[in-house]
C-alpha cells in the first residue's frame, strides 16, 4: 500500500473523477521531472438530455452519471495506454454538488481505491475550480498572494490565497450565480439550453452597446470587512420586466441589442468587483475559472484592467473552465504534495491509504489544507 509520502512520485498515475454537476468526467496525470503532466482528459456532457425541461434535473443527472461513468474511466485509461493496475491513487470531487451526482463519482472511486488499495482524496469542487489555472495547459502558474474569482453555473465566488491551500472567502453571491444569471437570461429570451453560451453568441454578434441594464450598487466593504460581494438578481429582473412589456415580435427585434446589454452589466459587475478587491488586498495574480470565464468579453475586460493595474492574470482556456476532471486532478496533486508554512516541510494533508469513510457533503465548505 502507498502511504502518503510516497503518492506522485516521478512517473505515477493518478485518476481523479469528477461527477458534481451535469458533466461526467476523468482524468490521468502524472509527474514527470516534478511537473505535473495531463495525460488524459474525458468529458461526457448531459446538455442534451436536460435541454427540454430548460434546466437541470437532478434525478436525471445522478442516473446518466451512473451509466456513463465506468465508459468514461476507461475510455481517460485507455487514452492514457493504462489499466486499473497502474494507478496510484484516485480523487474525487465530494462536494458542493447535487448529492444524488456526487455519490455515483464518490461510490466508483472508493471501489476503486479498495480494490487496487490506493489512497483516495477528496476533493472540493471550488478548490478545483482554482487549481485548474495551476496545470501546465494554462500557462504559467500563478504567484501568491492571489484572488480566485469562481464564475460558474452554481457559484460566484472571490477567494484569498496567500499560499497553496489556505483559501479565504471574501466576496460571493447574495443571490444567483453569474452563470445561473446567464441562463435564467438566455431562458427569457428564447435562447437555447445552457443560455450562457448562447446569450454571449448573441451579444457579441453585435458591435452596439445594446440596452442599458442596472447593476447591484452594493457598497465596498469597511475595514477590516473582506466582503466583496455579488448580485445579479436585479439585473435579471430589469430584463424580466423589459421583455414583459414588448410583443413577441418586439422582443425577437430586440433580442441582439438586450442580450448585449445584459451581458455588458453582468461582466461590469465582475470586474468592478473583482478589481476592487483584488486592489484593496494588493494581490500579485487574479485567477478566474468556471463556465463563465469562457465569456470573451469577460476576458477582454480582464485583460484590459490587468495590463492598467498590473495585475498578473491568468485565466485558463476554456476548456478547463468549465467542469472536469483535469483539475480535480491538479488540486489533489496539490494537496498531497503542497507545503505549507503551517507543516513546516511536511505535506500539507496526510491521505491515509484506507481513507474510505469520506463523505458527499452537497454544500461542503471550502476549507484550508492541513
Ligand atoms: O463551471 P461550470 O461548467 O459548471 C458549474 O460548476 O456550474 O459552469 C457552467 C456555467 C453555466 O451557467 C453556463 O451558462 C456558463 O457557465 N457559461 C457561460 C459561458 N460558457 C458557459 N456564461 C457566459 N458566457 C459563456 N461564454
Ligand atoms: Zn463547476
Amino acid at each position: 500500500m502507498n502511504d502518503a509520502h510516497s503518492i506522485m512520485a516521478d512517473k505515477e498515475l493518478l485518476l481523479a473523477i469528477e461527477t458534481s454537476c451535469d458533466e461526467t468526467a476523468a482524468a490521468l496525470v502524472k509527474v514527470e521531472a516534478g511537473r505535473l503532466r495531463l495525460v488524459s482528459n474525458v468529458v461526457a456532457t448531459q446538455h442534451e438530455f436536460h435541454e427540454r425541461f430548460g434546466g437541470i434535473v437532478p434525478e436525471i443527472a445522478a442516473r446518466r452519471h451512473a451509466e456513463v461513468l465506468q465508459a468514461i474511466i476507461a475510455e481517460a485509461l485507455e487514452r492514457a495506454g493504462a489499466g486499473f493496475a497502474d494507478l496510484n491513487a484516485v480523487a474525487v470531487v465530494n462536494g458542493p454538488g447535487l448529492i444524488g451526482s456526487l455519490v455515483v463519482g464518490v461510490a466508483a472511486a472508493k471501489a476503486i481505491a479498495l480494490a487496487r488499495e490506493i489512497p483516495l482524496i477528496g476533493v472540493n469542487h471550488l478548490e478545483a475550480h482554482i487549481y485548474s489555472a495551476f496545470l501546465p495547459e494554462a500557462g504559467e502558474p500563478p504567484n501568491f498572494p492571489l484572488l480566485a474569482l469562481i464564475a460558474s453555473g452554481g457559484h460566484t465566488h472571490l477567494v484569498l490565497m496567500s499560499e497553496h491551500g489556505r483559501f479565504e472567502v471574501v466576496g460571493r453571491t447574495r443571490d444567483d450565480a453569474a452563470g445561473e444569471a446567464f441562463d435564467k437570461a438566455g431562458k427569457l429570451l428564447g435562447l437555447e439550453y445552457p443560455g450562457g453560451p448562447a446569450l454571449a453568441a448573441l451579444a457579441d454578434s453585435t458591435k452596439e452597446t445594446g440596452v442599458e441594464f442596472p447593476i447591484a450598487d452594493i457598497q465596498p466593504p469597511k475595514p477590516p470587512q473582506r466582503a466583496w460581494d455579488f448580485s445579479f438578481s436585479g439585473t435579471k429582473t430589469a430584463l424580466a420586466r423589459h421583455v414583459r412589456e414588448l410583443s413577441v415580435e418586439q422582443v425577437e427585434k430586440q433580442k441582439t441589442a438586450l442580450a448585449a446589454g445584459f451581458q455588458s452589466a453582468v461582466v461590469r459587475a465582475l470586474v468592478e468587483r473583482t478589481f476592487s478587491a483584488a486592489e484593496e488586498l494588493e494581490v500579485e495574480s487574479l485567477v478566474v475559472v468556471g463556465g463563465v470565464a469562457c465569456n470573451q468579453r469577460l476576458r477582454d475586460e480582464l485583460s484590459a484592467r490587468a495590463r492598467e493595474v498590473r495585475i498578473g492574470l491568468h485565466i485558463p482556456p476554456p476548456w478547463l473552465c468549465t467542469d472536469n476532471a483535469a483539475m480535480v486532478a491538479s488540486a489533489a496533486y496539490h494537496k498531497v504534495t503542497a507545503k505549507t508554512s503551517a507543516g513546516a516541510g511536511t505535506p500539507a494533508l496526510q491521505v491515509p491509504p484506507d481513507r474510505l469513510d469520506l463523505d458527499c457533503d452537497s454544500s461542503l465548505p471550502l476549507r484550508s489544507w492541513g
